[in-house]
């Protein structure tokens, strides 16, 4: 399938999606979402992706939603349209999916990058909810996940003045787990990616649930959670296998059964 507003590649087991409107900021518009959410079917279907890295350009991973869309849309045409509803497919992906982000995340661009499981910047990455700016409040679960990440405080800071934080700001602050130079940043995700795809999927895909259900429940359910699901990964092959290759002291070979 051709795409207009993104580029795709495959690097071994990892699918590599690159938001490309490189003129508008890869500012996220109705288009590129619908391709966006098009690429993870796909790749959630595929056999051989067991991990995704999403980037953008040296400029920006993308500066939010696209404005020029919503400039003359009524609440009546928002709300009636949902339109923001499809952006949550990526929150229902299995696989692992790695943010390679470089310059402007702001707004819906930031809201994506949180909707990723792991987020790598490059020094020059600047995050924000910019849009108290615009008159309208961050749509796609800013205020949300960037409490969530950072705390009410900066939280409060960033969506009330619109204030943008830098990488190292951003580290500091847990929005993102690391801040490698500029010109690595691809590579480092994928360098990332590529070892989470290494191991057996299945038991991947249940650490992730795992992780996730923090965000959505009290602790002694998330514990109880985690420990049927811990249980439930001893039925796989791969169990099998890694255990084995330790006790043997060798490198197990996951067949992701
Ligand atoms: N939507 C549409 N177009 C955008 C855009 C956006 N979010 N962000 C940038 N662009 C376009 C600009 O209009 C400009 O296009 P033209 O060349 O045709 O004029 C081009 O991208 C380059 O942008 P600038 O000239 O503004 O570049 P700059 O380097 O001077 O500034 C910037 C960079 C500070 C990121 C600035 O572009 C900016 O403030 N962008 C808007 C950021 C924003 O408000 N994002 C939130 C959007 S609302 C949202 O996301 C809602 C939600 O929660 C879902």
């Amino acid at each position: 399938m051709a795409y207009e507003n993104i580029t795709v590649d495959r690097r071994g087991r990892v699918g590599l999606i690159t938001l490309n409107r490189p003129k508008a900021l890869n500012a996220l518009n109705g288009a590129l979402i619908d391709e966006l959410n098009a690429v993870l079917d796909s790749f959630e279907a595929d056999e051989e992706i067991g991990a995704v890295v999403i980037t953008g350009n040296e400029k920006a991973f993308a500066a939010g939603a696209d404005i020029t869309e919503m400039r003359s849309m009524s609440f009546v045409d928002a709300h009636g349209s949902d339109f923001i509803a499809k952006w949550n497919r990526i929150t229902a992906f299995r696989k692992p999916v790695v943010a390679a982000i470089a310059g402007y995340a702001l707004g819906g661009g930031c809201e994506l990058a949180m909707m990723c499981d792991i987020a790598i910047a490059g020094d020059n990455a600047k995050f924000g909810q910019p849009e108290i700016k615009l008159g309208v409040i961050p749509g796609a679960g800013g205020t949300q996940r960037l409490t969530r990440a950072v705390g009410k405080s900066k939280a409060m800071e960033m969506i009330l003045t619109g204030r943008m934080m830098n990488a190292e700001e951003a580290e500091r602050s847990g929005l993102v787990s690391r801040v490698v130079p500029v010109a690595d940043v691809v590579d480092e995700a994928i360098t990332v990616a590529e070892r989470i795809a290494h191991f057996s999927a299945p038991t991947v895909a249940l650490a992730k649930a795992s992780v996730n259900r923090a965000f959505e429940t009290t602790l002694a359910e998330g514990v109880l959670y985690e420990r049927a699901v811990f249980y439930a990964s001893f039925a796989t092959e791969d169990k099998r296998e890694g255990m084995d290759a330790f006790i043997e002291k060798r490198e197990p070979a996951f067949t992701n059964r």
